[in-house]
This record gives structure tokens, C-alpha cells and sequence, in this order.
């Protein structure tokens, strides 16, 4: 088996690089996807389920696709200084890029809003961390204005290099089942993802390297959930940090995208995203952050109101597909390590005990008798 190079190698004919680009990279890319046969059968067998697993990227979420590129074209653009505002993956990953590429990162970030995993790990790469006493929204607006009056490169996913590099995510699962799956499901808070999984499926579309495009499903949490209201959110809020964020940038391309797939967005509590945390967490051994957990959660509630297999029959009559039933795909945006707060507050520590082998028995016991 070949060594993977990244997926700037893998796919450079599919992106925006030259023979002159320096090619920043940490190898990020051909993520698992997961058969969750598990969540089927739980689901009445009615689907083929895969979860695609962004938390094994170098720096633990999908961002690691977007920046990859990003770095590097801003490197061969002779850029020294890059600078984003973020949720935190966004910030963890730029610094990291920017660490191996010898530029300066500056991230501004909202105080007090940053799960600690992603803020260690700016701080670790050696990121100028400016956290500012506002939203991300906020954030935002502070680095689009210092971009257009420095000479600095923006890191965030209004960077168009940003979405060529995350469009790979949806080139991966096609590549992994053949075809684009019948439904493709991700969160949503900015809109740079599912911008760039569009474009991705489209471009598949045009080459022929996929017969039919996905339905785009995306994922928002009910307190931070502007494209399913329809109007931004003036103090948006949820568990899921990392989408918390009432005014996406990306928002008409977000509707483009939800529009010509014929797909939805739909908002999900706080409370189906923790019980979607804890099934992914305990029953299909996978520990993401609660954000990722929320595309899991919109699956779930889809899949209870009867939504794929209706929309699925009624594409079947369409198109007279072979399948008998929906292949649904399922992107699990970054690892659960990204939040430790929200996992202990979850998953409670138990009381300490006496350090005797009676007392980790009495323990033993009470948990055997339990199950
Ligand atoms: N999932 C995770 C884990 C994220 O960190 C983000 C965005 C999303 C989903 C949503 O992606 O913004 O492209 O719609 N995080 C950004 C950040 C905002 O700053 O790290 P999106």
C-alpha cells in the first residue's frame, strides 16, 4: 500500500496548485468512513449509514483540509502573517499550519467561548491569541477589517483556497463508495463546509466520476440556528461551541447548496445533540465534539419523522435507482479531546477511593450488577 502523500498530492488535479506552490501539509485527509451498522439496525435496517470521521486529521478536525491549502497558496503569494477569527478548530489549525509553514498566526477568538482543547492548542503553536470580548460574529468582522487594510492573509473559509481544500472531504467518500451517497448530513455554523462539499460533488459531477449528486441535510443547534429561522441570530447559543454563530458567511452559498440538492436545513436541541454525543461516544466507540455530535442528532430526528426513506421512494420513482435503500453519510466534524469541559460535565468523574483492591471490587460489583 502506497504511503499517503496528502491530499493536496492526492488531488492536486482537482486544485487550485502549480508547480511554484510550496506545499504546506501534515497529512491531513483519508479520514475513516465508518459503516455504523449498529445505527442502522437501531433505525430499523431502512438505511446504509456511514459516519466519514474528520477527527483524525492532524490537528483533530476537518479544518486541516482547508488549511493545507490556504497556507500554502498564501506562503506562494509571499504572505508572512496569517490571521482568522474562529470557534476554535479553525484557530487550532491555522496556528499549526502556520507553525510549519514559518508564518505568524494571529487568531481572535470570543473570550470566554473556546472549548479548552482547540485554545491549548493555538497557544501551543505559538498563535497571537487576541480573545476579544464579543461573538465570533464579532470576530469576524474584526479580521475581514484587518485584512483588506494589512498585508496579512485570512485564514478563514471566505478564503476560496479554504473550500477547495474541504471540497476533498466529499471526493473521499466518493471515492470510498463509488458514488456519491443518496444523502450527505453535516453541521452547519459558518457555511464554509458545506459550501465546499457542494462544490466538491459538483465537480465530481462534471469529471464523471459520480453518476448523481447527494442531498445536502445541514445540521444546526436550535440556539444558533439562523438558516433554518431564515434571519440571523443576535445572541446565539448552544453546548456546541464550535457553531455557535448567528450570521454564517457563507450564507447564500448555503442556500445554493440546500436548494439545488433538494435538501433541508433542520435545527436540533442541546439535549438530542448530548444524547447523540453519549450514543456516538458509547456504542460506536467514536469521541467527537459536541458540534459533530449535532449532525448525528439531525440524522436521528430525520430518520423518526420518516424524511429519507419518504424522500428516497419518491427519488426512486424519479430516477429508477438500483438501491433498495438510501445510502446516508454522516460527517463527524472533529474529535471529542477538542472539549474536555463538555465530556467531564457528561461523562461525571466518579468519587476517588481508598487505594485497596476491596474498594475498586465494591465498585466492580455494584457496575456488574447493574448490567
Ligand atoms: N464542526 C466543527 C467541529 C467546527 O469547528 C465547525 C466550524 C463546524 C462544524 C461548522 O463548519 O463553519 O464551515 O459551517 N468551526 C469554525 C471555527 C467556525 O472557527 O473553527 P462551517
Amino acid at each position: 500500500m502506497a504511503m499517503w502523500t496528502g491530499l493536496i498530492e492526492h488531488y492536486r488535479d482537482f486544485l487550485p496548485i502549480s508547480q511554484q506552490t510550496p506545499i504546506v501539509t501534515l497529512m491531513e485527509g483519508n479520514t475513516p468512513l465508518l459503516r455504523a451498522k449498529r445505527l442502522e439496525a437501531l433505525l430499523g435496517d431502512r438505511m446504509e449509514i456511514y459516519l466519514k470521521y474528520e477527527g483524525t486529521n492532524p490537528t483533530g478536525s476537518f479544518k486541516d483540509r482547508g488549511m493545507t491549502v490556504a497556507v500554502s497558496k498564501a506562503l506562494e503569494r509571499g504572505a508572512w502573517v496569517g490571521v482568522c477569527a474562529s470557534t476554535g478548530n479553525t484557530s487550532a489549525s491555522a496556528a499549526a499550519y502556520c507553525s510549519v509553514a514559518g508564518m505568524v498566526c494571529a487568531i481572535v477568538v470570543p473570550a470566554g467561548r473556546i472549548a479548552a482543547g482547540k485554545l491549548s492548542q493555538a497557544l501551543a503553536h505559538g498563535a497571537i491569541v487576541c480573545p476579544v470580548m464579543g461573538s465570533f460574529d464579532d470576530a469576524l468582522a474584526i479580521v475581514r477589517r484587518l485584512s483588506d487594510e494589512m498585508p496579512v492573509a485570512l485564514l478563514n473559509s471566505l478564503n476560496p483556497d479554504r473550500l477547495h481544500g474541504q471540497k476533498t472531504c466529499a471526493f473521499e467518500i466518493c471515492d470510498a463508495l463509488k458514488d456519491a451517497p443518496d444523502f450527505h448530513i453535516l453541521p452547519v455554523g459558518n457555511a464554509g463546509n458545506i459550501t465546499s462539499h457542494w462544490m466538491g460533488y459538483r465537480q465530481y459531477r462534471q469529471v464523471g466520476r459520480i453518476q448523481h449528486l447527494p442531498i445536502l441535510v445541514g445540521v444546526q443547534a436550535a440556539g444558533a440556528a439562523p438558516l433554518v429561522k431564515g434571519q440571523p441570530i443576535s445572541n446565539p447559543e448552544t453546548i456546541a461551541t464550535a457553531i455557535r454563530i448567528g450570521s454564517p458567511a457563507r450564507w447564500q452559498e448555503a442556500y445554493q447548496a440546500k436548494d439545488e440538492s433538494d435538501g433541508r436545513f433542520v435545527a436540533v436541541s442541546d439535549d438530542e445533540i448530548v444524547n447523540a454525543y453519549r450514543y456516538l461516544a458509547q456504542k460506536e466507540g467514536l469521541f467527537v465534539e459536541p458540534a459533530s455530535a449535532a449532525a448525528l442528532a439531525g440524522l436521528l430526528s430525520l430518520a423518526r419523522e420518516g424524511y429519507f426513506t419518504e424522500t428516497f421512494q419518491r427519488r426512486q420513482r424519479q430516477h429508477r435507482l438500483d438501491r433498495d435503500r438510501p445510502v446516508v453519510v454522516c460527517v463527524l466534524t472533529g474529535h471529542g479531546l477538542k472539549d474536555p469541559q463538555t465530556a467531564l460535565q457528561t461523562f461525571p468523574l466518579p468519587e476517588t477511593l481508598p487505594p485497596t483492591p476491596e474498594a475498586v471490587k465494591r465498585v466492580l460489583k455494584e457496575a456488574m450488577g447493574r448490567t
